[in-house]
């Protein structure tokens, strides 16, 4: 079964086209041209080719949306349906040769994310998902896992960065999760990929402090098209605005809650 909707045609043709890029580039990762964003937040030249060939392709079939996108920032049109794009997420694994980051692309309508799309060039993993029509990865339908006890979970994060002002926290909340699991907790450093596997059953939980409205707004959609549950770390609904995310299962939704409060 396949997921087909004139937005989502759209997503999967411009990161097919951005795709082709990102591989070569990653083959010649020595010739990149890399430069200092801020403290740990390195931006590679890919990263602005990657986003202007998104961008080049999202406008020539949507050229009245409007865009919020990690290099290049805001983009305004009509307000009412919004591109978030991340154009490499999961930099740092990129720049070290290591096969892990994706293109990530949600599109808000009315503050709302309706369709996403997580693209994981090497591995060619497409995940997909749409308001109402269900999540999938190359074009077979996923669901989050049943695990029910914490305990027996294999849990993501990612973070802290260097200077966060929440170090402490997130290194708080790291000690905390590692006492309750029995698998060690997993840092794969790509958080669009850490919810898109929540999406898919491989990971049960994922937390993290300070992430962006790009690196998550393709996530959200896909991890609950496919039953599982995106909230801030007091359950509710503030992800965005209070920079705390959890994402589970479901199963584990409370439990997780108890130890972040
Ligand atoms: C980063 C990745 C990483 C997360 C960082 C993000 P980037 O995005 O998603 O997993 O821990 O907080 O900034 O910089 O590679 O697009
Ligand atoms: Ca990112
Ligand atoms: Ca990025």
């Amino acid at each position: 079964m396949k997921l087909s909707s004139a937005n989502i045609n759209v997503m999967v043709k411009a990161c097919r086209k951005a795709a082709k890029t990102i591989i070569r580039d990653f083959g010649e990762i020595e010739n990149l041209q890399v430069s200092l964003k801020g403290p740990g937040d390195f931006v590679t030249a890919s990263d602005k080719k990657v986003e202007k060939i998104l961008i080049d392709e999202l406008q020539k079939a949507r050229p009245n949306y409007s865009i919020l996108s990690e290099e290049i920032g805001k983009i305004s049109n009509d307000e009412s349906f919004t591109w978030i794009i991340d154009p490499i997420d999961g930099t740092a694994n990129f720049l070290h040769g290591i096969p892990h980051f994706a293109i990530s692309i949600g599109l808000e309508h009315d503050g709302e994310i309706i369709c996403g799309i997580i693209y994981d060039p090497i591995k060619d993993e497409m995940f997909v998902a749409e308001k109402g029509n269900g999540s999938y990865l190359n074009n077979q339908r996923i669901r989050v896992s049943s695990r029910s006890k914490l305990k027996d979970c294999i849990i993501f994060t990612g973070g802290p960065r260097h200077r966060s002002k929440d170090r402490e926290l997130s290194l708080k909340d790291y000690n905390n999760f590692s006492s309750k699991v029995l698998i060690p907790i997993r840092k794969l450093g790509s958080a669009s990929l850490d919810m898109a596997y929540v999406a898919a059953g491989r990971c049960d939980g994922f937390w993290q402090r300070n992430l962006n409205y790009w690196d998550i707004a393709a996530g959200i959609i896909l991890v609950k098209e496919s039953g599982g549950f995106v909230t801030d770390f007091n359950g509710e609904k503030g992800y965005i605005q209070n920079k705390t995310i959890l994402v589970t299962n479901s199963k584990i939704n409370n439990e997780m809650i108890e130890i972040l409060k």
